[in-house]
């Protein structure tokens, strides 16, 4: 559970950036009305998100993991006209529960929600010639980061950002002895994006409503 001034702040940093917003705020009532977990990244993340897609122009953005669609619909908000959005989701019932928040806000042209375990899909993408993705989101199950990563530097190019969400985990992300998988796999991940030689990265800690967890991110260089 997430410290009382971090929540305190988050409220606080949400009202002044953030305010309510009729898509989101009901994105996330009506994942929790369905049951989903409430593992989406907060408010301020979201904008991040949204602003960073922004920033790099994106008209082409990839997530794994859509859950409820929160960050589905910061990342397809910042899409100019004729942008596309692939989000992809393994659980049937996340993904009904996304598609709702995606119509409701407008969203529906622009994203292209996939149905599958991410490992099958990214194949397919590839296959289909969907990239070079300007920005993806890396935010699905954690044992698999590796695997994932690997997929989205051959779906993208040089100048394209890869943001791998969760990283830190209340920092049992030190601990190499932990039995945890999901923490083993973010720590072979680290290990190999410190290594990488294609991009250049950081990963920075952050502390919220969801608690003290944190992201990578990654910038794939012009000489490959
Ligand atoms: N990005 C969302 C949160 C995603 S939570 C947000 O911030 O709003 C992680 C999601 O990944 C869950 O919905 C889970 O069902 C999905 N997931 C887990 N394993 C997966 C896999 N192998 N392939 C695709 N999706 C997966
Ligand atoms: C979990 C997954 C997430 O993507 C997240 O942001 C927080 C928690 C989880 O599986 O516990
Ligand atoms: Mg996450």
């Amino acid at each position: 559970m997430a410290e009382e001034i971090w929540i305190a702040v988050d409220s606080y940093l949400t009202g002044l950036f953030i305010g309510c917003e009729g898509a989101l705020d009901g994105a996330l009532s009506d994942s929790a009305a369905a049951g989903l977990p409430a593992i989406n990244v907060t408010p301020p993340q979201g904008k991040l998100l949204h602003l960073l897609a922004k920033m790099l122009d994106a008209k082409r953005v990839l997530e794994l993991g859509t859950l409820g669609g929160y960050s589905t619909i910061w990342l397809a908000r910042a899409l100019p006209a004729g942008g596309r959005l692939v989000t992809v989701e393994c659980d049937p019932k996340h993904a009904a529960v996304a598609k709702k928040n995606f119509e409701r806000a407008g969203l529906i042209d622009k994203i292209d929600l996939r149905i599958g375990k991410a490992i099958e899909v990214l194949p397919q993408l590839a296959a289909e010639g969907a990239g070079p993705f300007d920005l993806v989101f890396i935010d699905a199950d954690k044992p698999s980061t590796v695997d994932y990563f690997q997929w989205a530097l051959k779906l993208t190019r040089p100048g394209s950002v890869i943001v791998v969400d969760n990283v830190i985990r209340d920092g049992k992300v030190i601990d190499a002895t932990s039995p945890d998988p999901s923490v083993q796999g973010i720590r072979r991940f680290n290990d190999l994006l410190a290594k990488e030689q294609r991009v250049s990265a950081t990963a920075i800690q952050t502390v919220g409503s969801k608690g003290y967890d944190g992201f990578a991110i990654a910038r794939v260089n012009s000489e490959r």
